[in-house]
């Protein structure tokens, strides 16, 4: 059976092909032909949710020149000879039709489009409907779908190439078999195979977490039925704190998946350290694609952006925090759930405390929890030494969650080297001591 992701490029690409014809008709009508329609006024194709073309489209709420403008920097990639009409030379100057636009290709054999080209095809010669495309121009470069090219800056903005950024193309043209996966190179989709019931958390941290959920269902009608959209912010503000390993991650994800909605993780320290004095303008990125999507944001490493001011030191933190006004105010701004983690709550400024609707602690698991959490670990399928008591274990190794996870999983890299496909005791004290050491705690 077809790939319904190709499926829908296909129809994409035919409408496109219309709308071209139709745009050519209009611009050099023949003599005897019947009028070509209107080209925006052909109906593009319904789109398929489940398709990642489609899922872009709807999700980014693309009306049809966006539509357009994509698919024509898609064409190169997937189809360079629909192009070849803007090949067509003006007789009367004997090159090409300076309203087509386009680029000089290096290697590639058609044509590569330019704004201007898309201007052309969106709007014709009509002034009014130009500088709407360009809006539209710049709206998908805000949202980070279309590369934002300053070359040649001082020619005519249509001379800009169209481009697309490389995630999104690739995206889009790798047989579309992965989703979006990252929107930006600092934030990417968290995903989970666990399932809520696998969270291994005391009791009150469960209630809290209870309390986030029930937003996710009623936030809206508290907004919108109740009025209290006036009076109050109209999203949810979380901060996660605890040691590495405890669960933050895990839980956000888990979160998502049992609400239905998707959870980017933007990686805060990597995003302040990577391009100083770029901060504002990634985050603004982030928080453009977001828009009305209702995603769970969720910031990882919030200590590397919300440090107390008095610690400004380097001249990275003294960025960092001019970046931490934008951020906390972005924030604020959400419709949907934001949920900032750290290690370090000691770190974090009260002032800045305050904002949260809710704070929760992810504590070192106990030792029932630990046992649990050994237990699920090796599942139903491992096969343990006799000698093996995971109580034993649970009690005498004060473990995260994430090392216990990352013993269970080198005891079964072992075993399967051994082929005896059975983990053996003294693997597993081998794996805790390598997971002691990481934390500091044992030489
Ligand atoms: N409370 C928990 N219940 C179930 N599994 C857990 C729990 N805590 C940790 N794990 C396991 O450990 C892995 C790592 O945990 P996770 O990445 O969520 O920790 P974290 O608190 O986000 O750590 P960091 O502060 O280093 O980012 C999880 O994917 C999961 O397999
Ligand atoms: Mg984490």
């Amino acid at each position: 059976m077809t790939d319904p992701n190709l499926l829908a490029l296909e129809s994409e690409l035919t409408w496109f092909g219309a709308v071209l014809a139709a745009r050519f008709g209009k611009s050099f009508p023949g003599e005897d032909e019947t009028a070509p329609p209107e080209p925006l006024m052909i109906a593009p194709p319904e789109i398929d949710r489940g398709t990642v073309w489609g899922r872009l489209v709807f999700e980014s709420n693309l009306a049809e020149p966006a539509r357009l403008m994509l698919i024509l920097a898609l064409a190169p990639h997937l189809r360079p000879q629909i192009l070849d009409p803007f090949f067509y030379k003006n007789q009367h100057t004997d090159r090409g039709f300076t309203e087509f636009g386009g680029l000089a290709a290096k290697a590639h054999g058609g044509f590569l489009p330019t704004l201007e080209t898309a201007l052309f095809l969106i709007s014709g010669g009509d002034l009014g409907l130009r500088w709407a495309a360009q809006e539209v121009y710049f709206e998908l470069c805000r949202r980070g779908l279309l590369e934002l090219s300053s070359e040649a800056p001082s020619e005519p903005l249509g001379s800009r190439p169209l481009h697309l950024p490389k995630e999104v193309l690739m995206n889009l043209t790798l047989g579309g078999r992965q989703p979006m996966v990252r929107i930006n190179p600092f934030a990417r989709e968290l995903t989970s195979q666990m399932n809520w019931e696998d969270l291994c958390l005391p009791h009150q941290v469960t209630e809290q977490l209870e309390e986030i959920k029930s937003w996710l269902v009623h936030g809206d009608t508290l907004l919108n039925n109740w009025e209290l959209g006036k009076r109050v912010r109209p999203g949810y503000l979380a901060l996660f704190c605890g040691p590495p390993g405890t669960g933050k991650s895990l839980t956000a994800g888990l979160i998502g998946k049992w609400a239905k909605k998707r959870v980017f993780r933007i990686d805060l320290s990597s995003l302040v350290s990577k391009y100083i004095g770029e901060t504002e303008k990634n985050l603004e990125q982030i928080f453009n694609l977001a828009e009305h999507k209702n995603w769970v944001l969720f910031f990882d490493e919030a200590d590397s952006m919300f440090a107390k001011r008095t610690q400004v030191s380097s001249s990275n933190d003294r960025y960092a925090n001019q970046g931490t006004a934008y951020l906390l105010q972005k924030v604020e701004e959400q419709e949907g759930l934001v949920i900032l983690s750290t290690n370090l709550r000691s770190n974090l400024d009260p002032a800045f405390l305050r904002r949260f609707h809710s704070i929760i602690e992810f504590p070192m698991p106990k030792k029932a929890e630990r046992l649990r959490l050994w237990r699920e670990g090796f599942g139903t399928q491992v096969k343990l030494e006799k000698s093996i008591d995971l109580e034993e274990m649970a009690e005498a190794w004060e473990l995260s969650g994430g090392a216990i996870m990352n013993v269970v999983y080198y005891c079964c890299l072992q075993a399967m080297q051994k082929s005896n496909l059975t983990v053996n005791q003294e693997d597993l004290i081998k794996g805790i001591r390598r997971e002691l050491r990481k934390e500091g705690k044992a030489s």
